[in-house]
Parts: structure tokens; sequence; C-alpha cells
């Protein structure tokens, strides 16, 4: 089992998943206790460090989506399987899931924003029977873009699932718009409710604006917000907002304890 670490340790690629044109899933097996939504700092020598997600839940490997975005991302992209790679973490603080037991929860996810969401919804399938109805609201720019293909068809069966893309093709018979649209048409309500939010700034903007016209107090909506980050431990001062480190305080918050933060 590998415990909270400083020191970057090396660990070898166990698998490697094309999920689409730029987005890889590595697997490593190793046990690593965390919460859903924390992160680890993985690195390559001459490249640097980047902050990754975890986006599984299991006591035997952690699988982590890497978007090729620039220098560190396209490094790690193109790795192959027995490949080493240095991680140090887990790191931050991230959805306080267990505090929900018996709540109906709800996750409203863009892009690879749903990667760290992918932690809790593993943790509520081995969980089901500690939590009500199960909403998830996931947009993605076109059928291509979609991430986790296979989970989405086991999240059919088991949960409330709303798939959504900006932009159709032949193909596609699903929901086409924004999150925003599907959310505001959703029938929803707060009661014994707990949202999980995590993608691009404009979405959680207008998404929160929807919630609170649903009726969703600020204490009810969670966050998981993305910042450049340096020492991911609180000392560099990279990744603050509104007082708070996004690396230790973060990268999940309670939205009224970083309200304002994201307009
Ligand atoms: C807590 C946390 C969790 C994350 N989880 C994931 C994940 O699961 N999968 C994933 O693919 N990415 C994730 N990211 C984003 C990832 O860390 C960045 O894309 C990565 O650090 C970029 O490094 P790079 O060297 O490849 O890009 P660079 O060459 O440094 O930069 C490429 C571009 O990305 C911008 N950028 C760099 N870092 C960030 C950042 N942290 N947030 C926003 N823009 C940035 C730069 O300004 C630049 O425009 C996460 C970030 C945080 C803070
Ligand atoms: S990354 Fe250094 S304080 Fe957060």
């Amino acid at each position: 089992m590998m415990r909270k670490m400083y020191k970057p340790i090396l660990v070898k690629i166990d698998e490697k998943t094309k999920q689409t044109e730029d987005e890889y899933l590595l697997r490593i097996n190793h046990e690593i206790e965390h919460e859903q939504g924390q992160f680890l700092q993985l690195s390559i020598l001459g490249f640097g460090e980047a902050p990754i997600s975890i986006c599984s839940y299991s006591e035997e490997y952690v699988e982590l989506l890497i978007r090729n975005v620039g220098n560190v991302t396209n490094a790690l992209c193109s790795l192959k399987k027995g490949d080493l790679i240095g991680i140090r973490g887990p790191y931050g603080r991230g959805y306080p899931i267990k505090l929900f037991k018996g709540d109906s929860i709800i996750m409203i996810g863009g892009g690879c924003g749903i990667a760290p969401m992918r932690s809790a919804i593993e943790y509520i399938e081995r969980n089901r029977e500690d939590f009500l109805d199960v909403h998830l609201f996931f947009g993605f720019k076109n059928p291509k873009e979609i991430l986790f293909k296979e989970d989405m068809e086991k999240w059919r069966e088991k949960f409330n699932l709303n798939l959504i893309v900006d932009k159709g093709d032949k193909k596609w018979k699903g929901n086409v718009g924004f999150v925003t649209d599907v959310l505001e048409r959703a029938d929803i309500d707060n009661k014994r409710k707990v949202v999980f939010i995590c993608g691009p700034p404009a979405m959680i903007k207008f998404v929160i604006e929807i919630l609170e016209k649903k009726g969703f107090n600020h204490d009810q909506i969670f966050i998981s917000y993305e910042r450049q980050m340096k020492c991911g431990v609180g000392i560099c001062g990279h990744c603050m907002i509104h007082g708070k480190y996004v690396c230790k305080d973060g990268p999940v918050f309670r939205y009224d304890e970083v309200k304002g933060s994201n307009e």
C-alpha cells in the first residue's frame, strides 16, 4: 500500500488505453489510499510535473486520464506500457461523498472534468445501498470526444445518465446542446441532494445559476477547481484562489467557501 509522500517514487505503467484523439487512460498497479477527487503529481524526467486526478476507485490499481495539452501531458501520452513515471501524492481534499450517505447525488461535468467524478461513481457502484438516486449530466464537444464510453453504457443501466454533445453526428441519437440546457429542463429539486461539479469555468458559472434557480443552497454544491500548480502541497502559492490553496484546501471546495472566484 502506498501512503502520502512528498518525494516521487517511480512506478511502471501497466496499461495504456486510447480514449480519444488527445486523451489516454493510464493504469498503474499500485494500491493508493485516496479520496474521490484527489490528485497525484505525475512526473517525467526532463519534462516536469503535472497534477492529474485519480479517476478510479480500487484497492489494486489507480487509473489516470491524461489530456495532451502541452509539454508534460504530451510526454505522458507518449509513454508505453512498461515505461516508468514518477508519482507523489495523493494530495488535496476530494468530494466528501461519505458524508452524504442516505442522500441523492448529482454529478455535472464537462470533458475531462468527468475524470475525478469517475472515482466517486465507482465508489457509489461499490456502496450502492448507501445512496438514493444518482443523476449524471455529462457533456462533450461531439460523440468522438466522449470519454469512458464503456463505463457510460454501464452507468446508463445503473443511474440516471444524461449524456450531451455540443454537436452530434449521423449516428448520434442522444441529447444535443449544452449540459446546462438539459439541466435546466431536468425535474430535480434540492431535497436531500448534493451536487458535484467539474468542468470548464463557463459551464460551472451557468450550472450554479441554474441550481440556484432550482433552490439549491451553496453548501449543497461542491466544485473541483483546476489551477496551475507547482509544489502541490501548499508551499509555493501558485494555485491560490480567494486566499485558499487549490492544491491543499481543494481542489474540491464547497461553493460557499470560494463563491466569486469563478467569475
Ligand atoms: C487538481 C488538478 C487535477 C487535474 N486533473 C487532470 C486530469 O485528470 N487529466 C488531465 O488531463 N489534466 C488534469 N489537470 C490539468 C493538468 O494538470 C494540466 O493540463 C497540465 O498540468 C498541463 O501541463 P503541460 O506541461 O502538459 O502543459 P503546459 O505546456 O504547461 O501548458 C499547456 C497549456 O495548459 C495551461 N495549463 C497548464 N496547467 C494548467 C492547469 N492546471 N489548469 C489549466 N490550464 C493549465 C497552460 O497555461 C497552457 O496554456 C488537472 C489539474 C489540476 C490542478
Ligand atoms: S501548488 Fe504550491 S501552493 Fe499550491
